[in-house]
């Protein structure tokens, strides 16, 4: 009894590192891949043409609506720690639901602290409201 919990309780920490690690690298990966050429290596943005997504207000004011921002795009004026920004960012119709996912856990937990990553079904339910 006392050894099959201890098993349990060794699967459970497994599924539990492996989720904590594996899509901070990927979501890392893919950042520097697709995002760093405008928002920078550490995702501090680029003077007033590229607002950063590291330490940005309006990351961690509308996680709700990153997944989408990132399939999608976004245009027009957006303030960004104080910053108004009228650039253009182009969606992402290639990136699948999970390295989306995985984009999000880098940006919330690695660049700006969040303690809370999205759900894969966070993802999902979010891409399906902004599908075009
Ligand atoms: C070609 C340059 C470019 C690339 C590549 C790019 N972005 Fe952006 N991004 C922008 C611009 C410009 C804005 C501001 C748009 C506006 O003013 O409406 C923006 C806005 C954002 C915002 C909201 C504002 C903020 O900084 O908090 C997030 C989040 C974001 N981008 C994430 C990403 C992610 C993730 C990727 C990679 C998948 C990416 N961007 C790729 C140019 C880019």
């Amino acid at each position: 009894m006392k050894r099959s919990l201890s098993y349990s309780i060794a699967a459970l920490l497994l599924v539990l590192i492996s989720c904590d690690y594996k899509p901070r690298n990927q979501g890392r990966v893919l950042y520097e891949k697709e995002c760093q050429s405008c928002h920078m290596e550490n995702g501090q943005g680029l003077g007033k043409l590229i607002p950063p997504v590291a330490k940005s207000d309006y990351v961690v004011n509308h996680r709700e609506g990153i997944a989408c921002l990132i399939r999608n795009g976004i245009e027009g004026e957006m303030m960004v720690n104080g910053q108004l920004y009228t650039g253009k960012m182009a969606g992402n119709s290639q990136l699948t639901e999970i390295e989306i996912n995985n984009l999000v856990h880098y940006i919330l937990v690695d660049l700006n602290d969040q303690k809370d990553p999205y759900q894969i079904s966070e993802v999902r339910a979010q891409l399906e409201r902004c599908k075009q």
